[in-house]
């Protein structure tokens, strides 16, 4: 127990990154962890996009303007519509790739790596240039991009706690 809360206080988000590659063996350990995620209806409406060749990261890195570092690795997170939940329930597969890509960044930090979640979902502009760049099919929406990498910055744990946020038992 005390394993996983220090793993959750020691998440940052990490913007500089070594050159060093992240093994097969870690990017499977975090495919496994994203997957692991809760799903409403168990839907588990989601796709994994693994990026580690150069030219493709650079690519990537060009797109996203507000995430453009230098991590050696990305994993796009994204959801399947066609594997959606049906009807009013369609839109959970934003905050089950969400639970998911919150995963990813819990286990890298678990495995001494760095990441950081760099935001596509909503924003449609972001949406088509990842798509366009990846090819993607169009029931498959990105909703993250996840830089993965061993970090070459140190950012203290912290928990952001607030009580102000905390209502016990009524909002009053
Ligand atoms: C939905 C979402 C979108 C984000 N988009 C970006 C982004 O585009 N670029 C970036 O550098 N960080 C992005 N972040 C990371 C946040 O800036 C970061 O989590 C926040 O500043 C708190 O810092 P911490 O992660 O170190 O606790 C995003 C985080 C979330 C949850």
């Amino acid at each position: 127990m005390a394993g996983i809360l220090e793993h959750i206080l020691q998440r940052r988000s990490i913007r500089r990154y070594t050159a060093e590659p992240v093994s097969r063996e870690d990017l499977e350990a975090l495919l496994r962890a994203a997957m692991a995620a809760p799903s409403a209806m168990n839907r588990k409406p989601w796709e994994f996009l693994v990026v580690t060749e150069p030219e493709r990261l650079a690519a990537l890195r060009r797109r996203l303007v507000l995430g453009n570092y230098n991590a050696p690795a990305a994993i796009v997170v994204c959801g399947n519509l066609r594997r959606a939940a049906p009807a009013i329930a369609k839109d959970f597969w934003v905050v089950d790739c969400s639970a998911a890509t919150e995963n990813i960044l819990l286990a890298a930090a678990g495995l001494g790596l760095g990441s950081v979640w760099i935001g596509v979902y909503p924003v449609r502009a972001m949406m088509s240039l990842v798509a366009g760049l990846f090819k993607l099919p169009r029931h498959v929406a990105p909703l993250a991009v996840v830089w993965v990498g061993h970090p070459a910055e140190d950012k203290p744990p912290r928990t952001q706690y607030d009580e102000t946020n905390v209502h016990w038992e009524s909002f009053a």
